[in-house]
């Protein structure tokens, strides 16, 4: 037979499959598990928008925006784009759904994939995974510290210690104005390209962030915002470093952290970790106190993270660490014969719906295979059942690491299975 066409998934997005995607679920599932400690209500929202919802939130001269959309035409010619992030989508549904009327702060996290036209590399990927929070309509700065401290309890859940916080403030309406004005002032003096002089017009901050070792040495004395923040905000930062010290998350004050995205405000974070390279933002969020009525909503204050799923993994591996349970089961059933399949259905049904996980020996395979299967499958039993065992009302179960053996009841199967598990616990 002739190959007549073959696929690949698109490049830059990576594909999860077993055993690895068992490290993709609970590095997933431990954010969000961190985000519900807090109370968070979980939000699903379309993976598609109005294309005016990202570029008016997110901010035109975003590389986000303007380089990096996946926008396309419906088949009603309307613009709609792939969501490069997840924090204008929520504040949509708020106004949406009037959530901003009730209670406050409405606290709401997510998880799933988001998609960004970047060239691909490692830890850069085209269709990225993130778990979020937002808080919105309550601007304390003790919320500011919540937010900081649930991402980093997720990361330390999941074992890891390569990683560190890094902070600022962006300043508010009152201060931030006014340094753009002072900071362009002073980058208009400099022997700028063409592009950066550019970049300077229309977003100062981002020349700060430039890497190349000339434009550093060009930037070194330039104002920093946090020297020029207005009273209130430095009131506001100072008492968010406060909280962070007192609940024991540490910190590194970074005065040139620039954000991709336009919406930040006042508190700004990133997480860093050491070994990955290039891309070595695990996380990252901040305040956005002008976005919701930038959106068309009431002026509420806003806070929230996004946690890179992708990257967390591979700060894992870089650590040589592991969050996922290698074992995809409890117990492996092992049938010789077809009078065993017939019984060793029944029972796993049973033990399942007595929580146990199992998978069985399906096909018939010979005892050498199916023991084979159960070692992989990572089980701590194998049950064994043949068809002397029926004639005699009893299983073997089998304790795969050792090798050992016993025979126990077949009718009371379900029973000493879970005891004999919960006594391994
Ligand atoms: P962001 O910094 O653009 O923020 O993305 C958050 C995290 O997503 C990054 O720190 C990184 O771990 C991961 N990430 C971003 N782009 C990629 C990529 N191309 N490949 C792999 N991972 C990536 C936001 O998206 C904001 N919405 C976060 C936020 C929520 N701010 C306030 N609320």
């Amino acid at each position: 037979m002739t190959k007549t066409s073959s696929f690949n998934a698109p490049k830059g997005i990576p594909d999860y499959v077993p055993p690895g995607s068992a490290e993709f679920v609970a590095v997933r599932d431990t954010l969000v598990r961190a985000a519900r400690s807090a109370g968070y209500g979980h939000v699903e929202l379309p993976i598609f928008e109005d294309t005016g919802l990202f570029a008016r939130g997110v901010g035109e001269s975003t590389d986000v925006v303007s380089k990096e959309m996946y926008t396309f035409a419906d088949r009603g010619d309307r613009s709609v784009t792939l969501r490069p992030e997840g924090t204008a989508g929520v504040m949509r549904a708020v106004i949406e759904h009037g959530l901003d009327r009730g209670q406050l702060p409405v606290k709401l996290c997510y998880a799933g994939p988001f998609f960004r036209y970047e060239r691909p590399q490692a830890g850069r990927y085209r269709q990225l995974q993130q778990v979020g929070v937002e808080a919105i309509g309550v601007d304390d700065p003790a919320l500011d510290a919540e937010v900081i401290a649930i991402a980093d309890a997720g990361f330390r859940a999941l074992g890891l210690d390569g990683y560190r916080l890094e902070i600022t403030s962006l300043g508010d309406d009152s201060c931030r104005p006014q340094y753009r004005e002072l900071l362009q002032e002073f980058l208009f003096e400099l022997p700028l390209d063409e592009e950066t002089r550019q970049r300077a017009e229309l977003n100062p901050l981002r020349v700060l962030d430039d890497k190349r070792p000339e434009m550093r040495e060009l930037t070194a004395a330039a104002p920093l915002m946090l020297d020029h923040l207005s009273e209130s905000a430095k009131v506001h930062f100072d008492q968010v470093l406060g909280y962070l010290d007192a609940i024991g998350v540490a910190y590194t004050i970074n005065p040139r952290m620039v954000r991709g995205l336009d919406y930040y405000t006042k508190t700004t974070f990133e997480f860093v970790h050491d070994g990955l390279g290039a891309q070595s933002g695990i996380g990252g969020g901040g305040r956005y106190d002008g976005l919701m009525a930038q959106l068309g909503g009431q002026p509420l204050s806003g806070i929230g993270f996004g946690l890179g799923v992708d990257r967390t993994m591979l700060a894992l591996q870089a650590e040589g660490k592991t969050a996922a349970d290698p074992a995809r089961v409890d117990v492996f059933g092992v049938p010789l014969g077809e009078a065993a399949t017939q019984r060793l259905v029944v029972l796993a049904a049973r033990l399942r719906a007595a929580g146990v996980r199992v998978d069985l020996a399906y096909g018939g395979r010979g005892v050498k295979g199916a023991m084979k299967a159960a070692d992989r499958s990572g089980a701590k039993y194998a049950l064994v059942l043949g068809d002397r065992d029926i004639a005699e009302n009893q299983i073997g179960l089998k304790e795969l690491a050792t090798g050992e053996q016993r025979q126990i009841a077949l009718d009371d199967a379900v029973g000493t299975v879970a005891e004999a598990l919960a006594h391994d616990r």
